[in-house]
């Protein structure tokens, strides 16, 4: 069987991206009947976080044990990644172990390392540089929310603000389903040039549009769905003075903004969030927000892809096969042990 990961969405067609969600749907509709199948029975994953995390480790977490599997967390500084054992070391001992890996590591090359020397898939939980499980819910999330009369590609997503992984991974999967994407940010804040060419390449396939403007105002105008996300995360405290002025007050997302947006239009937000910076109070609990409903949606996007990664994968003996060793097993204990 190939052996697929999970690191950039870029690796999979619009027909697979929409077939995982298309499953993730019906895992989710399973779940709210409370009968999620146990697809990935004593299946083991091990998360590996370089960085501290709410939703994706619970999301990975929960998943993972209602699905009839497990999961270890392995926390910073808890195995020896990179340090005292290599990379490759390290994913090919875990490899020999577990069924599936999901790792949020500081730094893109890192998870790439992983991937290229496991032998089970590897799964993306955020790099420096993109954030593919986070983008798959999002799209859900939309499909979950679309406005009355509108199909995926008439979808129009405006994200305002800093040129972050999330804005990556947004960009190059809603232009690969062929939506239209808009980003608005000051001039030093905009996706450099690579991941602009990844995006209209992606257009030029699918019928999607991408636009990339200072102006917020003129951004939202037509948007089905505002996104918004940190303008600074950890590491970057020294530049706060500087962003925070390059950003406030024209890029907050606040209801001032949303006065230039259609009625129907919804915001959204990856989170964790600073509320009174990017985004404010007001909106982050107004009828607009569907942040929560897209937190939720990360338990169900992790699902439908640990199960379509790892199901195929796992060894399904049957009965009688089972029965053989059990007995083969209880045979040897009782004459050497005598139970
Ligand atoms: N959106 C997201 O990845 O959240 P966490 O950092 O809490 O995992």
């Amino acid at each position: 069987m190939t052996l697929r990961h999970f690191i950039d969405t870029q690796d999979f067609t619009k027909q697979e991206l929409l077939d995982l969600i298309a499953l993730t749907r019906l895992i989710k509709e399973a779940d709210k009947q409370g009968c999620t199948p146990k697809l990935l029975q004593d299946a083991s994953l091990a998360m590996i976080f370089e960085e501290p995390s709410t939703r994706t480790r619970v999301s990975f977490e929960v998943a993972m044990t209602e699905l009839g599997g497990h999961a270890l967390y392995l926390k910073p500084g808890e195995i020896h990644l990179g340090v005292r054992e290599s990379l490759a070391d390290t994913a090919r001992v875990l490899s020999r172990m577990v069924d599936v890996i999901m790792a949020r590591t500081l730094k893109h090359e890192t998870i790439l390392g992983l991937a290229q020397a496991a032998t089970v898939p590897v799964i993306n939980g955020l790099t420096d540089y993109n954030h593919p499980t986070q983008v798959v819910c999002d799209v859900l999330t939309m499909m979950e929310h679309m406005p009355e009369g509108k199909r995926l590609e008439d979808l129009r997503v405006t994200f305002i603000g800093d040129a972050t992984n999330v804005l990556s991974s947004l960009m190059l999967i809603c232009t690969r389903l062929g939506m239209h994407f808009t980003h608005a940010a000051p001039k030093r804040y905009q996706p450099p040039e690579t991941w602009v060419k990844m995006a209209l390449e992606n257009c030029k396939i699918s019928g999607g549009t991408l636009r990339i403007t200072e102006d917020p105002i003129e951004a939202v105008r037509d948007a089905d769905f505002i996104y918004t996300d940190l303008w600074w995360w950890v590491g970057q405290e020294a530049e706060i003075p500087e962003r925070s002025k390059a950003f406030m007050p024209r890029y907050q997302v606040n209801m001032d903004l949303f006065k230039h947006a259609p009625a129907h239009c919804k915001f959204m937000h990856c989170l964790p969030a600073s509320r009174g910076v990017e985004v404010t109070d007001e909106v982050m609990d107004s009828e607009r927000s569907i942040i929560f409903d897209q937190a939720e949606n990360r338990l169900h996007t992790e699902k439908g892809i640990l199960v379509w990664l790892v199901y195929p994968r796992l060894k399904r003996p049957s009965t009688e096969l089972e029965a053989h060793y059990r007995g083969r097993i209880q045979a040897f204990l009782a004459e050497r042990m005598g139970i």
